[in-house]
C-alpha cells in the first residue's frame, strides 16, 4: 500500500485534508469569495474539496487546482462530475511551484500545502504571482502552540509561534481580513478521522494483503500524534489581502 492509497482511505471521512470542520471552511470561503463570480486557484488542492464546495455554492465561479498527486486529482475529477460542476473546474498535475497561468486569479488558496514551496512566506510569494490586483489569498499552515522538541520539529518541520507568524505575514505585505485558529476539537477530529478510517478499513478487509500494514500505520501515526505533536502544534488559516504601498 503506497502513500497515496493510505491517504485516500485515511481521508475518506474527512475530505478536507486539513484540521478544519465544515463550518470553518464555509466561513472562510464566504469571506474570501464576496462576489461569487471569481476565478479561483488552489495550489496543492488534494482531492479538491475546497474548490468543490466553492463551486457548488456559486454557479458563477471558475476554478483551477494544482497537485502532484494523480490519485488525488482523479478523486477531485470524479467528485466534480458527481456534483455536476466539472465544466468549471480545471485540474493540473504538476508541482505547484511550476504552475503558470496567463490570467491572474481573484482568489489563491493553499491550505496544508506550504511544504510544497518550503514554508509559509515562499507560499505567499507564489500566491502573489498569481493574484489579481484586488485579489485575496486563503492560506493554511501550522504554528507552534508551545515550544517544540527537536523530535517534533524533525517530524513536522519548523514553524513559528502564532504572534511571530502574524508579524511575518504582515511584514511580508499582507493584511489579514479574517482568520481561523483550528480548535482543539477540529485538530483532534482530523486525527481521529484519519487514523480511525485507516484502522477501520484494515478491520473490514482482514483478507486483504495490505490490512496488516494499514493497521500498523494507523497505530503508528496515532501514537506519533499523541506523543510527539498533539500538545505543541496548531493550525492557522488566514484570509489575506495585499497591503497597498504607502499604508
Ligand atoms: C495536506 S494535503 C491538503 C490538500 C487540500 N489543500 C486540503 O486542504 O484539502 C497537501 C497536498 O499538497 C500536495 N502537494 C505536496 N507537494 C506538492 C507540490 N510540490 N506541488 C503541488 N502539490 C503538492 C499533496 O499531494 C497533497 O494533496
Amino acid at each position: 500500500m503506497n502513500r497515496e492509497q493510505i491517504s485516500r482511505i485515511a481521508h475518506a471521512g474527512h475530505p478536507i485534508k486539513s484540521p478544519l470542520d465544515d463550518a470553518s471552511v464555509h466561513q472562510l470561503l464566504e469571506c474570501a469569495l464576496p462576489r461569487g463570480d471569481e476565478r479561483v486557484l488552489d495550489l496543492g488542492c488534494g482531492g479538491g474539496e475546497w474548490l468543490l464546495r466553492a463551486l457548488e455554492a456559486r454557479p458563477g465561479l471558475r476554478a483551477e487546482g494544482v497537485d502532484v498527486s494523480e490519485d488525488a486529482l482523479t478523486q477531485a475529477r470524479e467528485a466534480a462530475r458527481e456534483r455536476g460542476i466539472e465544466e468549471r473546474l480545471t485540474l493540473h498535475h504538476r508541482p505547484a511551484a511550476e504552475f503558470a497561468s496567463a490570467e491572474p486569479f481573484d482568489l489563491v488558496l493553499s491550505v496544508g500545502a506550504a511544504h510544497a514551496f518550503g514554508g509559509l512566506l515562499p507560499t505567499l510569494a507564489a500566491a502573489r504571482k498569481h493574484l489579481a490586483p484586488d485579489g485575496r489569498v486563503v492560506i493554511g499552515d501550522g504554528f507552534w502552540e508551545r515550544t517544540p522538541s527537536q523530535e517534533t520539529i524533525d517530524m513536522l518541520r519548523d514553524f513559528a509561534d502564532l504572534a511571530t507568524t502574524m508579524d511575518r505575514v504582515a511584514a511580508d505585505g499582507w493584511t489579514p481580513v479574517h482568520g481561523h485558529i483550528s480548535s482543539r476539537q477540529e485538530l483532534d477530529a482530523y486525527e481521529w478521522a484519519c487514523w480511525g478510517s485507516l484502522a477501520a478499513w484494515a478491520l473490514d478487509h482482514p483478507a486483504d494483503p495490505d490490512s496488516t500494514q494499514a493497521l500498523t500505520t494507523a497505530a503508528t501515526r496515532r501514537s506519533e500524534w499523541l506523543r510527539v505533536y498533539r500538545d505543541t502544534w496548531g493550525f492557522l488559516t488566514l484570509v489575506l489581502r495585499p497591503t497597498p504601498d504607502g499604508l
